[in-house]
Order: structure tokens, then C-alpha cells, then sequence
């Protein structure tokens, strides 16, 4: 049991049996209960959980205007065993104390974050769902709740972890998806907060991503914003490429999101004896590869995502076509490996699993 002071206050009313877990489209209903913790007069309070449910402020409350906010997406998995694990929490918890840093929201500690969350994943537990592929997200969020119009680090915050069951992210389900570059726009900038996860990096991809869809695309592939040549990421999702027998995948450069689904298909990668290159890849580079033969599979890699093929990307007049209407040989591998970890089918000789 954890050492943390933690409140519980359960709801009355169970919605459990509302859910039609045949049918669940992505982050559009939520688990009976979530996480709140509060900051103010220089600390962080005793977490509390209770029933999900409107939270109360004041349209002056800072984040509104100046988006000082962080959040998390993470999932928790049916496992062997009658178990429940949530996949690799300690990196999420890294990433996420990153982020905070880099826009001045006070460090919340990692017990309140992992112990908070077991203790909300555990009371809320029969709304994970049991089919493999499917999986409670969780979204931890963090913002600044002064209320102020002065531009400023906020002197309060709150903090809440909710859970949404969900299926695939994508309407394709795991069908190819189809990108394009839109090299008038870029996602994020070096010295920017592209490498952390902040709200305003998906506000700023709404646009071309709206502009992108009335086309016929799923997604963005984001370009660098010196350049506009080098592939960095999806904003869903970060990109790999298979050409020939090497998985290529750009470098995290300071403006590409570091997922932590990313960093497990490159260490299952690594461990599986496959040549891997982190290294800047053109989108000129990625056509000729196309020409010549040698460009065998593209997909990406996301905890909303899990591994997703990409059958098409459009660029510069140029549309890349490739594989058929299922997801490649590689791109097949590392979801079965990484999916069968998840669920507790396939060895988890790393500690990635946290079970509950
Ligand atoms: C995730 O994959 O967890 C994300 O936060 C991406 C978001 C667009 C759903």
C-alpha cells in the first residue's frame, strides 16, 4: 500500500454499465472517478480523488489565456493473471516533470504522480477494458489556475489524472493512414516546446491538419521550420521509416515530441539485432528511397497511436504509395511485440509493466 495521504470520496453511482465497450471511439467517455491535487502558498496539497465531473473556475484563470499547462497520455492494460498494467510509467513521469520545468509549473512529486495514479487506476480497474487492443488512457493534466491577465508563472495550480476507455485512435482502425507535408507551416521550432508536451503544440496543428483532411489525409507530416526538408514528426505520432533492411527514425533534435512508444520500438529494435539509424531524413530523400525500391514500409509510433501504418505520403507533387491495405512486416512486429507486452503475452524482461 502506498505511504500517500490520499482522500477518497467515491461516487454513488457507478456509470460503468453505460458503456458500450464494443464501441469505443477514442477520449469520448470517462472513468468514474479522477485525481485532483492542488498548489498553492508555495506547495502541492493531499491528493484527492473523486467522482469525474466538472471542475470550477473563473474565465480569468490564467491557462486559458496563456496556456502555462502540461499533460500526459499514458495507458493502462488488461494483463495476465487478472491484472492491470500500466505501461512504463517512469518514463512518463520523466517526461512529464521535463515539461513542467520547461514552463515554470511547479515539480509535482513523483509518489503524488505514480502513487496518484495507481490509486485512481485501481478504484476505477473494471473500466479497463478486458479485449486486447483495446485500453483505459490515462491523462494526467497540470495547469496554472491564478486568476490573472498578467503574463506571468501562476502562484497556483491544479493537477488531475482522468481515464477514458478507448479503441483505435485513428477512424482507419489499423488500416494504412495517408499523410502530407504542408511546408507553409511548421509545428514547433528549435529552442521552442516541441520536445515537450504542451497544449499549444496541438492548437498550433489544428489548422493544417483541418486544411490536410478537406484534401483526403489523416495527418501532418511535419517538416523542420529552418529547412522545410527534414521529416521530424506526426503530432499524434513519431515517424519510421524501413528502407531497406534499416529502421531510420529522425533524431530527437530539440523540436520532435520524444515518445515514449518511440523509445520502445528502438530498444526492441536494438535488442532484436536490427540496424536502426536516428539521423536526419530529407522528404528528398524519402521520394528517391520511394523511386529506387528500396523504401519498404512507413508507420508511426504513439501510446494513442500504438503502431500505426502509414500507406501514403503526399509531398511536393509527389505521392509515395506503399505496401498494401495491411499493415507491413515490420510495422506487424513491433505491434504484436509491443501489444503482447502490454497485455502480458510477450516477456517484460525491461520492468516496462507497473501491475496492479
Ligand atoms: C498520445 O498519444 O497519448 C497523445 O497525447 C497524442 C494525442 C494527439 C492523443
Amino acid at each position: 500500500m502506498s505511504e500517500l495521504p490520499i482522500k477518497i470520496k467515491k461516487t454513488p453511482h457507478s456509470r460503468l454499465s453505460e458503456i458500450d465497450f464494443d464501441h469505443l471511439a477514442f477520449g469520448e467517455q470517462f472513468s468514474d472517478h479522477m485525481l485532483e491535487v492542488r498548489y498553492s502558498e508555495g506547495r502541492w496539497h493531499d491528493p484527492l480523488i473523486l467522482p469525474y465531473g466538472q471542475i470550477p473556475m473563473y474565465p480569468a484563470v490564467s491557462t486559458l489565456h496563456y496556456g502555462q499547462a502540461v499533460f500526459e497520455g499514458m495507458k493502462a492494460y488488461q494483463y495476465k493473471g487478472d491484472k492491470v498494467n500500466i505501461f512504463r510509467l517512469d518514463k512518463h513521469y520523466d517526461r512529464f516533470r521535463r515539461s513542467c520545468e520547461r514552463v515554470c509549473i511547479p515539480e509535482i512529486a513523483e509518489d503524488v504522480f505514480k502513487e496518484g495514479m495507481k490509486a485512481l487506476v485501481e478504484i476505477d480497474r473494471q473500466w479497463v477494458p478486458k479485449e486486447k487492443l483495446k485500453s483505459l488512457y490515462i491523462r494526467p493534466i497540470v495547469f496554472a489556475s491564478d486568476q490573472t491577465l498578467g503574463l506571468r508563472a501562476s502562484g497556483n495550480y491544479r493537477f488531475y489524472i482522468i481515464c477514458s476507455p478507448v479503441g483505435n485512435y485513428y477512424s482507419e482502425g489499423i488500416k494504412p493512414i495517408r499523410l502530407t507535408t504542408m511546408p507553409k507551416y511548421v509545428r514547433a521550432v528549435l529552442g521552442g516546446v516541441g520536445d515537450v508536451k504542451v497544449p499549444g503544440n496541438y492548437a498550433a496543428s489544428l489548422q493544417p491538419t483541418t486544411k490536410a483532411q478537406q484534401l483526403g489525409y489523416t495527418q501532418v507530416l511535419w517538416l523542420d521550420a529552418i529547412e522545410h526538408r527534414y521529416v521530424e514528426e506526426v503530432g499524434s505520432m513519431n515517424i519510421f521509416f524501413v528502407i531497406g533492411d534499416v529502421l531510420v527514425t529522425p533524431p530527437l533534435n530539440g523540436s520532435i515530441l520524444p515518445g515514449i512508444t518511440r523509445k520502445t520500438v528502438l530498444e526492441l529494435a536494438k535488442k532484436n539485432g536490427m540496424t536502426v539509424q536516428e539521423r536526419p531524413v530529407s522528404m528528398q530523400e524519402v521520394v528517391d528511397f520511394h523511386r529506387k525500391g528500396t523504401l519498404k514500409e512507413i508507420f508511426g509510433a504513439g501510446t494513442a497511436a500504438v503502431i500505426s501504418p502509414v500507406g501514403v505520403i503526399h509531398h511536393d507533387n509527389y505521392q509515395i504509395t506503399i505496401g498494401s491495405d495491411e499493415m507491413g512486416p515490420v510495422a506487424r512486429w513491433f505491434y504484436d511485440n509491443i501489444t503482447g507486452i502490454q497485455h502480458g503475452e510477450v516477456e517484460d524482461p525491461d520492468s516496462w509493466c507497473t501491475l496492479l
